[in-house]
């Protein structure tokens, strides 16, 4: 059973105000072993389970749809992807560390380190029918500067589902401009705005937030 004041100890600095992304990633590359440990034990998390739960409620009895799985870390929404029946998940993330330990789940079959920002990913346009990610968006994690390129590895038509501590909307500078962009990206046609539910119980006692999309 990990520490519950360890686990918020961690939490709380690689989500700190002003971390830069190299500290991030040079976080998890030394927190990847202890990462499932702490949040199986500790952390109380939920994100990656409302993702997998928004995704398949949305999709019916439809369970060979291609999954793009953004900041997969370990894991943890791919394996709640499988619980529902995925079979056909890739998992993206910036710390090769993270994924070493997201391959031993069995659950993603494809891995690819990349960086999510205004980069282009090395996927081709309309690639997957859906994208999840939990706990991806957070101080010096990934921003709403990869919104556009989430949606264009979407075919138009699949999802975008993503879940983040939801009082990071208003604390954090690196988040403040997801919601101003998602809505942008609504008026331009891009995508539109299928759920937004605040829920209590997020990680270590926060509520979280998460959104379904739709890719038009
Ligand atoms: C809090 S963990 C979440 C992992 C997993 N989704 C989960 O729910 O357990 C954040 C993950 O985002 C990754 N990450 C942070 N910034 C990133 C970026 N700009 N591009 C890609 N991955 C990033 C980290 O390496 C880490 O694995």
């Amino acid at each position: 059973m990990a520490d519950e004041s360890r686990v918020k100890e961690r939490v709380l600095n690689v989500t700190r105000p002003g971390i830069k992304p190299k500290e991030v990633i040079d976080f998890y590359k030394t927190w990847a072993k202890e990462y499932d440990q702490d949040h199986f034990g500790g952390a109380n998390y939920t994100g990656p389970w409302k993702v997998a739960e928004a995704v398949a409620a949305s999709l019916g009895n439809e369970r060979n749809a291609r999954v793009l799985d953004v900041a997969a870390g370990t894991g943890f929404l791919g394996v709640e992807l499988s619980k529902l029946g995925f079979t056909n998940v890739d998992a993206l993330d910036a710390s090769q560390e993270m994924l070493d330990v997201a391959k031993t789940k069995n659950v993603y079959k494809n891995f690819i380190k990349d960086f999510l920002g205004p980069n282009r990913l090395n996927i081709k346009d309309d690639t997957y029918d859906v994208v999840t990610g939990s706990g991806l968006f957070s101080n010096g994690h990934v921003k709403s500067d990869c919104l556009d390129e989430l949606i264009r590895v979407v075919k138009p038509g699949g999802l975008v589902c993503l879940a983040l501590r939801e009082v990071l909307l208003r604390s954090s500078e690196d988040c403040k401009a997801l919601e101003p962009r998602m809505a942008a990206l609504q008026s331009d046609g891009c995508w539109e705005q299928i759920k937004r539910d605040v829920f209590s119980g997020y990680v270590i006692g926060f509520d979280g937030v998460v959104y379904l999309f739709k890719v038009l």
